[in-house]
């Protein structure tokens, strides 16, 4: 099969690939110089999508309405922009070998890409309950989701039966998007998790109750401190219930699994310096091999706030990585530089007609304020972080605007504002919630 080659491949055609393309079309790329190799089958869209409005009964979103980049308020870049560009979008293709010393991309189909800079835009993928030797956990009906195509499986399913009972497998972001939508479409909803309360990876216990208490009064049920040991299923091969290692054993005629994500580095394993779990690269997202970046889920980066390397896997992050590698990029070939990447962690998440932003880093010691009772209907509360004398992070849920200056002297949730003195030593005096 015929060679081709480009000057710039973005492998992946995610969030970090579609605002990385229109960077690079910003930068002046030239027509034939970028080629976007994606196994998905449609140009680079919003993710997040698929766990809301995708799965919704009304107001449905469906593609071409949420391509990148109008996630974040920018133009729709549909497969005709890629096109009038020059940008080659070349869709359902797995690239399965990656040799980064000669420079060359080899795909399922057994095509070969060559090219002169790479950037690594693989994102992450689901983690399995085979991968731990679940009992059953290749039934039909359990449902993963990461791409558009297991969105599309899953939405077939909630269609395909009146009355489905359905089992959520973890109590993180998949759990509790998922948990919510399910509902939505009047499934019979219930979560199992193991830790004390969901989203351990981020919620306090406090901010936790509020929404353990709002799920349940919107029919979720909630199993904590147990596992999925095993799955029973029907002479069709279809999942018919989930055992719970307590001993407990719930119906299912649906389950859906969200038990984390593993970065896909693994083409490149070997050849690049990976540090947890990611590839590791520097302040414009330069890996260790010349000529080869990577950006979103799969890059472990120096956190200059924090002065630690770190991998985030949301989408703010994924477009902000993408545009500082190519802007990058096309400094260095002019001879310039730019700034280091100087990130600002933000995560987001809504379900039902709930709606959260969180700023920072989630240590050290925390203040819950506000309404934040279950069943009030005037519901608005927000959480801060102090470290060392200093606010770190902070949450709010049900606000509009969350404008944070940590380390400064003023965060504004909202219409509440947190004012903080600080000495020139930094230590902050007093707050004032109002
Ligand atoms: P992303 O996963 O977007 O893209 C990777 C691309 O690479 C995919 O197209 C994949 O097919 C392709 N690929 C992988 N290996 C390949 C290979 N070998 N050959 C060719 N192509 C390959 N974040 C947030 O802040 N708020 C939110 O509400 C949500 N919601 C959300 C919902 C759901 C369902 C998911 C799965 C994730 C979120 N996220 C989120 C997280 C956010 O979407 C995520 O951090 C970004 O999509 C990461 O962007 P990347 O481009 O790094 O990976
Ligand atoms: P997660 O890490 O948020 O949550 C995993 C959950 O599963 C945890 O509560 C964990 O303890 C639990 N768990 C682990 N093993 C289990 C088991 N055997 N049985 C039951 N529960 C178990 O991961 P996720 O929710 O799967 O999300 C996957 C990826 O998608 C992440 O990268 C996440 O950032 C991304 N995502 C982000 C958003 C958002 O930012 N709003 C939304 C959806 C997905």
């Amino acid at each position: 099969m015929a060679e081709k080659s480009f000057k710039y491949v973005i492998v992946g055609g995610g969030v970090a690939a579609g605002y990385a393309a229109r960077e690079f079309a910003k930068q002046g790329v030239k027509p034939g110089e970028l080629a976007v190799i994606s196994k998905e089958a449609v140009a680079p869209y919003e993710r997040p999508a698929l766990s809301k409005a995708y799965l919704f009964p009304e107001g449905t979103a469906r593609l071409p309405g949420f391509h990148v980049c109008v996630g974040s308020g920018g133009e729709r870049l549909l497969p005709e922009w890629y096109a009038e560009k020059g940008i080659s979008l070349i869709l359902s293709t797995e690239i399965v070998k990656a040799d980064l010393s000669s420079k060359t991309l080899a795909s399922a189909a057994g095509e070969t890409f060559k090219y002169q800079i790479l950037i690594i835009a693989t994102g992450s993928t689901v983690i399995k309950l085979s991968d731990f030797g679940v009992q059953g956990a290749d039934a039909k009906n359990i449902f993963y989701l990461r791409e558009i195509d297991d969105a599309d499986k899953l939405v077939e399913a909630i269609k395909a039966k009146k009355n489905l009972k359905a089992v959520v497998v973890g109590g993180g972001y998949i759990g509790l998007e998922l948990s919510a939508a399910l509902r939505v479409n009047n499934i019979d909803a219930t979560m199992v998790y193991p830790e004390p309360w969901c989203m351990p990876r981020l919620f306090t216990a406090g901010i936790a109750a509020f929404y353990e208490g709002y799920y349940a009064n919107k029919g979720v049920k909630i199993i904590k401190g147990t596992v999925a040991v095993g799955f029973g299923t029907n002479e069709n091969g279809e999942v018919t219930d989930v055992k719970l290692k307590d001993g407990r054993v719930l119906e299912a005629d649906i389950v859906v699994v969200g038990v984390g994500g593993k970065p896909l580095a693994t083409l490149f394993k070997g050849q690049v310096e990976e540090e947890k779990g990611g590839i590791k690269t520097d302040a414009f997202f330069k890996t260790s091999v010349p000529d080869v970046y990577a950006v979103g889920d799969v890059a472990t980066f120096p956190l200059k706030l924090y002065g630690e390397l770190r991998r985030v896997e949301h989408v703010d992050h994924a477009r902000k990585s993408a545009e500082q590698a190519v802007k990058a990029i096309f400094a260095s070939e002019q001879g310039k530089s730019v700034d280091e990447y100087d990130y600002l962690p933000f995560f987001y998440s809504r379900a039902f007609d709930l709606s959260w932003q969180f700023y920072g880093d989630n240590v050290g010691e925390t203040v819950l304020f506000g309404d934040s009772s279950p069943t009030s209907t005037t519901h608005k509360f927000g959480s801060y972080w102090i470290k060392d004398g200093k606010v770190v992070g902070a949450f709010l849920e049900s606000g509009q605007d969350l404008l944070c200056f940590l380390g400064n002297k003023v965060i504004l949730l909202d219409d509440f504002y947190i004012v903080c003195r600080e000495e020139s030593n930094g230590l902050i005096l007093s707050f004032w919630v109002f």
